[in-house]
């Protein structure tokens, strides 16, 4: 048995977790209709039993407006009964549970919300491909009401914690990055007005969140390109963060219209992803482009160890260290470089059973291979990692046993 602290049981903001670990956001694809499935049900409860602190269901919009995908959870009344049966079962195995919220802002996809995407300019963003029109100080009271709504249904729903996406290039970091944020009025131009949206979204956020409920921010570090916000700003917007009364901040980076592969690293296998894509024109356009929009960036355990570092001691609220987290090993020198919290997401895709298998020391290390096949699935509706896949058609095995000799 592993006695490192990182299976100790530890506050985080109002919880107690049985120990140090935490079921990163990543999007389950399981939200068919935007509604809770059994397979959703299902997935979190396996995490659970699997031995993590708190898993996290990824990528909740906070409105119609807000989706991107025909299978995303969109948190609203409808769906309240089902959340609920969601939350109990994870609680049943001893775990608790946290959803991260947000707005896709320009990534969000018109044909399934039958409106423009919103975003903080109008103009043109190549990864979708999506022509976002630029919101007006009522679409921006819209949105925060949003934010406010989907807090009152995690809580009636019985979750822990909300997570606030703010990174990887939705909408509040839309806002954060000049890249994306060309405003001229007092939400865009210098850092102090960048951050305005974020502040008043988090503000809205810590108002209505019940004590007993945790606050997590999602952020990026630095966006991972020139053009980004850079990692002095990176550091300001956590201090940000910690003075709208966070609780704990998860440290990631990357923009997935501009960045995607530095969010998680490796390379995409491109043809893998336009295999799942059902739009034939969406197909072609990932296929003819794809290496292009998403260039591979080295993968490394602790990739995000060092930026996270210089964050926390910047700020007095836990950092939540995410990023390759797949080995005792590298836990362990991560919670003795003084991080509390560790959110996993692929090894634990690979394995459910990943904390409790390190625990028993089972296993050492994670048995993913950043091959990034659950990435490129996220067209599907599972997240079955390809070295677990059953039953896989011909022509993709072709391509999944090729995955591994890139
Ligand atoms: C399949 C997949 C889906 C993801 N979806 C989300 C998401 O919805 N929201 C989010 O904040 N991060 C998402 N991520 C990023 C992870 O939360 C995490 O930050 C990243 O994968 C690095 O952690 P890891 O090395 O443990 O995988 C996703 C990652 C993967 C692999």
């Amino acid at each position: 048995m592993n006695h490192s602290k990182f299976f100790t049981e530890g506050k985080l903001g109002p919880l107690l977790l049985r120990n140090r670990s935490i079921r990163a956001a990543a999007f389950e694809g399981m939200g068919d209709g935007h509604t809770v499935t059994e397979a959703l049900i299902n997935y979190h409860t396996g995490v659970a039993k699997g031995g993590v602190g708190m898993t996290t269901v990824a990528y909740a919009s906070i409105s119609k407006s807000g989706l991107a995908f025909p299978h995303q959870l969109w948190l609203r009344d409808e769906i309240v009964g089902d959340l609920k049966k969601l939350t109990a079962t994870v609680h049943a195995e001893g775990a608790a549970i946290s959803v991260q919220i947000g707005h896709c802002g320009n990534m969000a996809n018109g044909a399934l919300t039958g409106v423009r995407p919103i975003a903080p300019s109008t103009g043109i963003n190549w990864y979708g491909p999506t022509f976002p029109r630029g919101m007006n100080r009522e679409d921006i009271e819209i949105v925060k009401n949003d934010f406010k709504n989907a807090v009152r249904i995690a809580a009636e729903s019985g979750f822990d914690a909300v997570e606030v996406h703010a990174g990887h290039g939705y909408l509040i970091s839309q806002f954060l990055s000049p890249f994306t944020n060309k405003r001229k009025d007092n939400y865009g131009g210098s850092f102090e007005n960048r951050k305005r949206f974020m502040v008043e979204m988090l503000s809205a956020v810590r108002e209505v969140l019940p004590a007993h409920m945790a606050l997590i921010v999602k952020m990026n570090c630095w966006d991972g390109f020139e053009s980004g916000i850079t990692k002095e700003e990176g550091i300001k917007t956590a201090q940000e963060i910690a003075q709208c009364g966070a609780d704990a901040i998860v440290v990631s980076g990357g923009f997935v219209s501009r960045a995607p592969m530095f969010v998680m690293r490796g390379k995409m296998p491109i043809n893998i992803m336009a295999h799942f894509i059902r739009q034939s024109w969406k197909k072609i356009f990932v296929k003819l482009v794809g290496k292009q929009l998403v260039p591979s960036v080295r993968f490394t355990e602790g990739f995000f160890m060092e930026e996270a570092e210089k964050i926390q001691q910047k700020i007095n609220i836990p950092v939540i260290l995410v990023g390759g987290m797949n080995s005792m090993k590298t836990i362990k020198t991560a919670m003795e470089r003084g991080f509390e919290w560790i959110a996993i997401a692929r090894a634990l895709i690979e394995n459910p059973n990943f904390v409790n298998d390190l625990q028993n020391e089972v296993i050492e290390k994670s048995g993913c291979t950043i091959c990034n096949y659950c990435v490129a699935k996220i067209y599907s509706d599972s997240m079955t990692c390809h070295l677990h896949e059953n039953n896989l058609p011909e022509n993709l095995k072709q391509k999944v046993a090729a995955l591994n000799h890139e």
